[in-house]
């Protein structure tokens, strides 16, 4: 979390600066900051709140060509101007900028910092201090930055500012993402290629552990020994528009709305010139020769797992078990002989499923992400990857890539399968297409879904979604974007396990929405229904055509009941949405949450 850009050129870079942070605001948004450096030295804006606070009381009369930025998610002290980014050494010499967790901070200063007095509660004041210190025993700046690296344990992306060098940023990275964007007479940094779209698509990948000395007409990037490393730029194959909100009120609503048009990208993405699915042989190859698959993920992305896993098993006969990435390396399961580890991510960098990752690799076992993001950290450094084809996503509340992520492993399963020589018995594009369509049909019936968040969850304090067999994976995706956007606690139950406890919660008034899409399931689920309705619970039903019943709140276009979850979670989206927006919350940007959770 947190995100860092940074520009050295010709030009006044803060415009650079805050357009950049404001697209990096994804990644945090409870303080940010930036430094302006110019001949007379170094500027700092720092502010609490968000990218147009910072704006606000930035000194337009202050220009300089080599700045750097940060928009924060706080990790070591609360947000605040003071733990505000850039941070800087006792002299002011050094002014730096971080994203990540630097988890030996604490030995540090007491180690090397005890007779400094700290501004700050962060970690990143460490660094900074760090490096003056190394700097006033002899080292040039370049030597005290990698000695300061050195000594680091835990994860950064660093832009450093020395007074003293008139035309250098000092970068760095380890396990926090990192792109240097290059220009005519000007260079860029920043966490993701976003924020610097707006001056240049040509950027170089940075790898773990290495420095880069930039400069406005170079970007030397060196390995912690010194060595340089040559690396060819790659085009960003992002539209602008894409990243824009264009005619929506907020990115979520535009995400929502575009899940169709994904739909469509991904089953042309996966055909082969025959018009056949297809994936690439090495994957299938692994996926085939696995014994069990463990699908690891975190939030929105470990529910597309636990659909995933219905699908690996029902089409393609692999025992599959799916795991909160989060607990795994600490509470990890016996492994079967030959497991095949798929870890599901859209934004590639969530880093207690990369701290996963490390670990089975060590073991020696193969991973498959799924990632939105092509480069990102776990697409690296996995054996495959498959992409989602989602286009940006920028509201935290994830919504197309959930079911990106299910339409992807829907046909990762039902072509894996046919490698081992079995039929689906449906035909998966057609169902894909029908499943868009109806996704299609309900996202221009909002007004429908408004109403049912104003009708249940104007004053509720609380609510439950209830469902059963793959309805009960969505219920837990429903509850999840209830409760992050509008601050509803909300919970996903299977209606089977109310009546084990969580029926004593049931008070007159309680919401209670309960999905139903499953022919075998949609008597007991109604049952359940009836028993919280008797216990006073305001109950909403929203059911698949072919099952419905008179009273239910909503009925959704009938789609194969495998791929319902892709289509019965879009009323949960909107009426979150709905929910959030009456009661004034900041629908794309929620309290305390990020995007992309870097940190574990
Ligand atoms: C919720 C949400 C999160 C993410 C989770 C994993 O709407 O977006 O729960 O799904 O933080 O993120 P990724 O998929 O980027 O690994």
């Amino acid at each position: 979390m947190c995100g860092i850009v940074g520009y050295i050129g010709l030009n006044d870079s803060k415009e650079v600066l805050l357009k950049g942070l404001e697209k990096l605001e994804y990644r945090g948004y409870d303080s940010a900051g930036i430094a302006v450096k110019n001949e007379n030295g170094v500027s700092v804006f720092k502010e609490k709140g968000r990218i147009a606070d910072l704006r606000a009381i930035v000194d337009d009369s202050v220009t300089g060509s080599i700045g750097i930025g940060h928009t924060r998610w706080a990790t070591h002290g609360a947000p605040s101007k003071i733990n505000a980014h850039p941070h800087q050494s006792s002299t002011g010499r050094f002014t730096l900028v971080h994203n990540g967790v630097i988890e030996n901070y604490s030995q540090l200063k007491r180690e090397h910092l005890s007779n400094v007095e700290l501004a700050s509660e962060t970690d990143t004041e460490v660094i900074v201090q760090l490096i003056e210190g190394f700097v006033q025993q002899g080292l040039s700046t370049e030597e005290a930055f990698q000695q300061t690296l050195k000594e680091l344990k835990g994860s950064y992306a660093l832009a450093l500012l020395d007074n003293e060098v008139a035309d250098t940023i000092f970068v760095a990275k380890n396990k926090s993402p990192l792109l240097i964007g290059l220009g005519e007479d000007f260079n860029v940094i920043a966490s993701d290629a976003m924020a610097m779209l707006q001056v240049t698509n040509q950027y170089v990948e940075l790898m773990d552990k290495e420095i880069v000395i930039l400069t406005k007409d170079a970007a030397v990037i060196k390995n912690l020994s010194g060595e340089t490393m040559t690396r060819a730029p790659y085009t960003a194959e992002l539209d602008a528009s894409d990243i824009e909100k264009g005619t929506y009120p907020h990115y979520m609503l535009k995400e929502i709305d575009e899940q169709p048009l994904v739909m469509r990208k991904i089953i042309q993405a996966y055909q082969n010139e025959t018009g056949e699915l297809a994936i690439e042989d090495s994957i299938l190859e692994a996926v085939n020769a696995a014994d069990r698959i463990y699908i690891v993920a975190c939030g929105t992305s470990y529910h597309a797992g636990l659909v995933g896993k219905e699908f690996l098993e029902k089409t393609a006969k692999i025992p599959t078990e799916v795991h909160v990435a989060s607990e795994f390396v600490y509470n990890m399961p016996l492994l079967s002989e030959k497991p095949l580890f798929i870890f599901i991510s859209q934004s590639g960098e969530t880093a207690d499923s990369r701290a996963v990752l490390v670990h089975i690799k060590g073991l020696g076992h193969p991973a498959l992400t799924l990632t939105n993001v092509a480069g990102s950290t776990l697409s690296r450094e996995a054996n495959h990857t498959l992409l989602l084809h989602a286009g940006p996503e920028i509201a935290v509340a994830s919504t197309k890539a959930y079911t990106a992520q299910i339409a992807v492993l829907a046909i990762l399963a039902a072509v894996a399968g046919k490698a081992k020589g079995l039929e689906m018995s449906f035909d998966l594009i057609q169902e894909l297409g029908i499943a868009a369509n109806a996704m299609e049909a309900m996202t221009d019936d909002k007004e429908a879904f408004e109403q049912i968040a104003r009708e249940y969850l104007s004053v509720t304090r609380n609510a439950f979604f209830i469902g059963r067999s793959m309805d009960y994976h969505v219920v837990q995706e429903a509850a999840l974007k209830l409760k992050e956007i509008s601050y509803i606690q909300a919970e996903g139950f299977a209606g089977g396990e109310l009546k084990h406890g969580t029926i004593a919660l049931i008070e007159d008034g309680t919401p209670v929405v309960a999905i139903s899409t499953q022919e075998n399931v949609n008597l007991s689920i109604r049952g359940n229904v009836k028993e919280v309705a008797a216990r006073g619970a305001y109950t909403c039903i929203i059911s698949m055509k072919g099952l419905e019943e008179e009273g239910d709140s909503y009925v959704i276009p009938h789609v194969n009941e495998l791929l319902s979850p892709l289509v019965s979670v879009v009323p949960t989206q909107l009426i979150a949405y709905y929910a959030a927006l009456h009661r004034d919350c900041d629908v794309d940007k929620p309290r305390n949450l990020a995007k992309s959770v870097t940190v574990e």
